[in-house]
């Protein structure tokens, strides 16, 4: 962990006007929740074909097995995980007011449960299903209780129920995708952690914050639509926006990074 650049992203956050941060899996893999694409993610252990929309209208008993195998397996805690250090932190950083807005791609609420109450959430909640009928929403017990009832989980008005989370295939929630390119655009620091920057449109976030999605281009290339905007990345590995997008690259544990930041930033508000 390089403290060098923790002390910059420190420096940075605090002279930030609107700090704000994208999350993926990796924030949440030291809370039991794996991410999808590392060695043993959900991807190695789950076929993504049964997270693909047309699957889950076509073959609904098939997907809500396989859900309700994630639900049960003792390794996917998804359902009762509790957020580590690293989401503790971002809640700090909210409260003491060095963060706006966190735009998770994680669908397992645990920037709420650590406290952060700015939370975007890109690609829907899975601890919430959806009628596809009526769009009423129901939480996970609903389901455990409607499942003695009837296979696969309906609600009351008939229609199939659906995890909340966005399956590949449809569209991100629209407030949710209009939101996080504003503060996208709007930001003058954005922290980037524990995501694979490989699925669209979440990972045209940091280019949006860097001005580089903009036409408008001065000497050089570089983008005149914006001013100088700050991309830092903590992720274990360097990831497509490492030496394209961002400033630099703290290479480390999510929870143990922003746990040392947390801390340097309270000793020097202390
Ligand atoms: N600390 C820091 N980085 C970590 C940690 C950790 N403890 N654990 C994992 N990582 C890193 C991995 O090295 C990887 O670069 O987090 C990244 C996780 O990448 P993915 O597994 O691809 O997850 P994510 O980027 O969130 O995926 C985006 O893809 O499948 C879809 O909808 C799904 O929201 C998801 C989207």
């Amino acid at each position: 962990m390089d403290l060098c650049l923790i002390d910059k992203t420190v420096e940075l956050l605090i002279a930030a006007d609107h700090a704000i941060v994208l999350t993926g899996a990796g924030i949440s893999t030291e809370s039991g929740v794996p991410d999808f694409r590392s060695p043993g993610g959900i991807w190695e252990r789950y076929d993504p074909t049964m997270f693909f929309i047309e699957r889950f209208l076509a073959e609904p008993e098939e997907v809500w097995r396989c859900l309700l195998d994630m639900h049960r397996s003792s390794e996917f805690s998804l359902w009762d995980a509790q957020p580590n250090k690293g989401h503790m932190t971002l809640a700090y950083l909210e409260k003491i007011g060095l963060i706006k807005t966190v735009i998770t791609q994680n669908v397992d609420n645990l920037h709420q449960k650590a406290g952060s109450g700015n939370v975007i959430e890109f690609h829907g909640n899975m601890l919430f299903v959806r009628c596809l009928e009526c769009r009423k929403t129901y939480g996970y017990e609903y389901v455990l209780r409607e499942l003695e009832e009837s296979f696969p989980p309906h609600c009351e008005c008939g229609g199939l129920l659906k995890p909340d989370a966005v399956f590949f295939g449809e569209a991100i929630p629209q407030d949710a995708l209009r939101t996080s390119f504003r503060e996208a655009d709007d930001c003058d620091l954005m922290l980037v952690i524990g995501t694979s920057a490989q699925v669209e449109p979440a990972a045209s976030l940091p280019r949006i914050a860097k001005g580089m999605n903009s036409h408008i281009r001065g000497f050089g290339g570089i983008p005149l639509s914006k001013p100088r905007c700050h991309v830092i990345e903590i992720n274990w590995e360097p990831t497509p926006l490492t030496g394209q997008v961002s400033d630099f690259l703290i290479q480390g544990k999510a929870g143990e990074v922003l746990h040392t930041i947390e801390q340097k930033i309270r000793e020097k508000y202390a």
